[in-house]
């Protein structure tokens, strides 16, 4: 029969210590949530019309954890201020990273800057916080973006998805797809007139591009993100030059890049 005596001091220690390695790395309530107990999700049964125009009912392969992409562009069209849309997503249930979320990380900086960044996900400190990049790799942001004058007054800082993805994985292209109508609402409602996004996932979603970011990082281009249409450039994420300081030399230029831009659209 198993043992049910309290754990010892060593004991607990290991018990951390497997779940650090199992890539549980935040505690996120006092109290365990047994998800093995949990009503598995519902096969979706949609109605389908047979070749002989009688209807019949079969099951759909994949599990709805994930919502529809129909849905959430209509949702995110139907915010008219960025305030509607932080309602919205707060309330919406298609995106699976909510499930594993402690809060929705919306935005922060100022909605009426000219300035737009763009970041793949939030993390561990963001997901307690709520507010995008304040964390290690934020910190080094705000450094980069003084180093050109600039602060949270004057951008706007979004990310790919609102969610934390668990262990801070990146985001899966499905996850992208569904939060994509929001960003694009958000980049509407926001209207900036430049965006820089940080990393290679961000920049793939903006630009609608599968190369890489060390190619493409440092490059004007004009996108189209919703309806609205955009001078954008890539640069590396702060996260990346945390863990490769050499490579800080090319944010820099790209940085540098963004203050000559500014200074031709009039900012400054
Ligand atoms: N990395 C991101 O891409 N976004 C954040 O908000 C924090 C870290």
């Amino acid at each position: 029969m198993a043992e049910t005596r309290p754990l010892n001091h060593d004991e607990m220690l290991a018990v951390l210590d497997w779940y650090r390695a199992a890539g549980v790395d935040v505690a996120v309530g006092e109290e365990p949530i047994d998800r093995f107990a949990q009503r598995p999700p519902q096969r979706v049964m949609p109605v389908v019309a047979s070749a002989n125009a009688s209807t019949e009912q079969r099951p759909v392969e994949t599990l709805p954890l994930g919502g529809d992409p129909s849905e959430a562009r209509s949702l995110a069209a139907s915010a008219k201020t960025l305030d509607e849309l932080q309602t919205i997503l707060g309330s919406y249930d298609g995106c699976g990273l909510k499930l594993r979320a402690t809060q929705l990380v919306f935005a922060d900086g100022n909605p009426e800057a000219d300035i737009m960044l763009i970041g793949e996900a939030p993390g561990a400190e963001e997901d307690r916080q709520g507010k995008p990049f304040v964390g290690k790799s934020g910190q080094l942001l705000d450094r980069m973006l003084a180093a050109i004058g600039l602060d949270r007054t004057k951008v706007y800082i979004a990310n790919t998805v609102p969610w934390r993805p668990p262990g801070n994985r990146t985001p899966t292209p499905e996850e992208m797809a569904l939060c994509l109508p929001f960003l694009n609402r958000q980049v509407e409602l926001v209207a900036p007139k430049l965006v820089m996004t940080l990393g290679g996932p961000a920049m793939q979603t903006v630009f609608s591009t599968t190369a890489g970011i060390i190619k493409m990082r440092g490059k004007w281009s004009s996108v189209t993100i919703g309806n609205h249409t955009v001078e954008a450039i890539p640069t590396l994420h702060p996260a990346y030059l945390l863990r490769n300081p050499p490579a800080k030399e090319q944010a820099w230029a790209d940085l540098l890049a963004l203050k000559v831009k500014m200074s031709s659209v009039g900012l400054g």
